[in-house]
């Protein structure tokens, strides 16, 4: 097992760190940035259907459901197809509405979660076209349904996933850049543009995963809390459920991801001093906004952890504490704040003695109800 950790102390750390490899892997072959093209035999061979649906539905578990929210943002925003994201064990039970023009896309790292299995059989059923987005090649997922796109992002040993979130996230955006310029909802130059932009993410997460010694730090400070909220707006919504996901697998402290402007409506009344919040305050879209949800907290004395782009002031003069990482196009920006919050939680679980990659209670893949 030493031997299969490649020098890492858990799987975990060591698939953190796969990452930049990982996410190079899945756009590998498929993103031609020079000739500008994106071929994906999995959407080449259906487009029309693509092309043609009235809307998107994506279903998943866990963290894979959280990718799905991301690609909600991604596909409406750049491809402007409408996208619904549901949680596999709700839909396959409350009688959904789907018809033959909806195309349903799995998200499944395993391809063995028996409630996404239902939710494609489903689906099936009443004719929609089922698209699976899995990591284990052969999988039951994968086999399920008619067509699909590898994540190749390698096995995943540490039951809270990581790379495959990354990965997921990567094949999506590459979906959703494909069929944006297929229905000529993007110009030439933006498609280029966000090629560029996607080629270069695993040299930044390269360099997000540099500010390691720094979290660990952030982490020694707060690995006593009992409790952690997350925010995030937009693209980084999902990433604020998925940092709050992270937290409670590995270490049990409880941890809520929220969107930001919710705050108001709820958490803010559970914040004073003993309360961190992770903010991902990226310089994008939502940036002003985010910075006066930060006042906000600091007003009531919470404790702020901001992930920020890098050589941000504004947000460093407010925050206890700033994780930088590299700017990118708004889209991709998920795939680089998702880092630290990655080794964030990592380091406080190792912190408390948790076991990391095997947490009580947790499997890595669902196959029962
Ligand atoms: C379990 C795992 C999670 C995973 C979820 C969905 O809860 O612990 O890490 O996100 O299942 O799994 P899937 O294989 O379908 O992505």
């Amino acid at each position: 097992e030493q031997i299969e950790k490649g020098g890492y102390e858990h799987f975990m750390l060591k698939e953190i760190y796969e990452q930049p490899d990982a996410v190079t892997d899945t756009y590998r072959g498929r993103m031609l940035v020079e000739q500008s093209l994106i071929r994906m035999a999995g959407v080449d061979d259906n487009l029309e259907r693509f092309l043609n649906a009235d809307r998107i539905i994506i279903v998943a578990c866990g963290t894979s459901w959280h990718a799905g929210l991301v690609a909600e943002y991604i596909f409406e925003d750049i491809a402007r197809i409408p996208v619904e994201v549901e949680y596999a064990s709700e839909f396959r039970y409350r009688n959904p509405i789907i018809g033959s023009k909806d195309v349903v896309i799995a998200i499944s790292q395993s391809g063995e979660t028996a409630d996404t299995m239902a939710a494609i059989k489903l689906a099936k059923e009443k004719g929609a076209f089922v698209f699976g987005v899995c990591n284990v090649v052969g999988s039951s997922i994968s086999r399920e349904t008619h067509a699909g796109a590898y994540t190749h992002a390698g096995p995943e040993i540490g039951v809270a996933s990581t790379k495959a979130f990354t990965t997921q996230i990567t094949v999506l955006s590459l979906i959703a850049l494909k069929l944006a310029k297929a229905k000529g909802a993007i110009s030439n130059s933006d498609f280029q543009y966000h090629l560029e932009e996607l080629d270069l993410i695993p040299e930044k997460i390269k360099q997000a995963l540099a500010s390691n010694e720094h979290i660990k730090k952030v982490a020694h400070k707060y690995m006593n809390a009992a409790n952690f909220l997350y925010l995030g707006r937009g693209f980084n919504f999902p990433v604020a459920l998925e940092g709050a996901l992270k937290l409670k697998e590995i270490s049990y402290i409880h941890a809520e991801g929220y969107p930001a402007a919710e705050m108001k409506h709820g958490p803010i009344a559970l914040i004073d001093e003993k309360m961190p919040v992770v903010v991902i305050a990226t310089k994008k879209g939502h940036y002003e906004k985010v910075v006066s949800n930060i006042q906000e907290i600091k007003s009531r004395k919470g404790k702020i952890i901001a992930v920020v782009t890098e050589g941000d002031q504004d947000v460093r003069s407010m925050a206890d504490y700033v994780i930088e990482v590299p700017d990118t196009v708004e889209a991709l920006t998920p795939l680089l704040t998702t880092i630290p919050l990655q080794l964030l939680s990592y380091h406080i679980a190792v912190m408390l003695g948790k076991n990391v990659d095997q947490p009580r209670n947790l499997a890595k893949s669902v196959t029962v109800e």
